[in-house]
């Protein structure tokens, strides 16, 4: 296990060869899963795509592999609606709302919701919970609450450009009976009031949000860093949020999969059925992680083998 310290231009390119070793050596595992396809414009990804961005504290970046194509956020703009409705409310409007434990159920669960009292879903990362949480954004209309997000998301991510994919916004929407089954349900409920459409639009166009790997890297960045700019030590995010979110991604952020994730790689992540991983390792990176080939719980196979061993190889692990 080498250690990772990269304060010079000679450790720097260690730590890039390393880092493309590592790539070609899990390439090959994109052919144990396969690309989404309920949401039909996920199914035209390259289930071969396979690439990594790091962003230290200490400023530098190193990337690998496949880090210049586009992917849309899915599950991992999970994280930044939370940090945003607890900005917006704070703990208790939120929570009140929404659980704090773990399910060991897929993302899409609908069962929890009617066998749990109150039938409030058990935490924001899973559908339900984060349905609940966009209902709860501030804005009085899709677009404001969509501008907001996006402006949040920029910020962190130092990307002014970023924006969503119309396309794939839509393709959910049309198959996405399923969303709204646990909205309707939750309404019915009272977990939450409102036009449920409204709601949903605004989830799928959030989930839609077109990103690099370079801006998860630096959102992870930000969160290593207790939510302060990397750069310029501006609090973006309030520390106990970016504490609260970063635990989510512990206990939640890898589905019925975050066990074996903290386990095995041992830091807060959070994954989207796009192939994309969120990573973030207190005091020490931000990581963005893109590889389409999902494994049968909605997780980047290639992509948390990735990690896996860039933990072992770099001794990642927080526990
Ligand atoms: O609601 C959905 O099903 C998608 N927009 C997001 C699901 C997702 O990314 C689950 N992640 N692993």
């Amino acid at each position: 296990m080498s250690k990772l310290i990269v304060n010079s231009a000679d450790s720097s390119t260690v730590f890039q060869q390393e880092l493309e070793e590592l790539i070609n050596n899990h390439r090959q595992d994109a052919n144990l899963g396969k690309v989404a396809t309920y949401i039909p414009e996920l199914a035209k990804s390259n289930p071969k795509h396979l690439g990594v961005s790091i962003r230290l504290l200490s400023g530098e970046i190193v990337e690998a592999g496949d880090v210049r194509v586009p992917f849309t956020m899915q599950s991992i703009s999970k994280v930044l609606t939370l940090a945003l409705a607890l900005m917006d409310h704070g703990e208790e409007y939120v929570f009140k709302r929404v659980g704090m434990e773990p399910t060991g159920d897929p993302f899409n669960s609908i069962v929890k919701l009617e066998t749990i009292h109150p039938n409030k879903p058990l935490n924001p990362m899973i559908n339900a919970g984060a349905i609940a949480v966009s209902s709860m954004i501030r804005g009085n209309k899709v677009e404001k609450k969509l501008e907001r997000v996006l402006t949040f998301i920029r910020k962190l991510s130092k990307n002014s450009e970023i924006s969503y994919n119309e396309k794939v916004a839509e393709s959910e929407s049309k198959t996405s009976d399923l969303n709204r089954a646990l909205a309707y349900f939750m309404r019915e409920h009272e977990v939450f009031e409102g036009d449920i459409e409204e709601i949903l639009e605004f989830y799928f166009k959030h989930c839609a949000i077109e990103v690099h790997c370079l801006d998860l890297a630096n959102i992870g960045a930000v969160f290593a860093n207790n939510g302060q700019d990397v750069e310029t030590g501006e609090t973006l995010i309030p520390p106990k949020i970016a504490r609260i979110c970063k635990t989510f991604m512990v206990t939640c952020g890898m589905y019925n999969a975050s066990g074996e994730f903290a386990i095995q790689a041992g830091f807060p992540a959070k994954s989207g059925v796009s192939g994309g991983i969120l990573g973030t390792v207190p005091t020490k990176m931000g990581i963005g992680v893109l590889g389409p080939s999902l494994d049968d719980k909605g997780n980047s196979v290639a992509g948390v083998k990735l990690l896996e061993s860039m933990s072992d190889r770099w001794n990642l692990s927080i526990f």
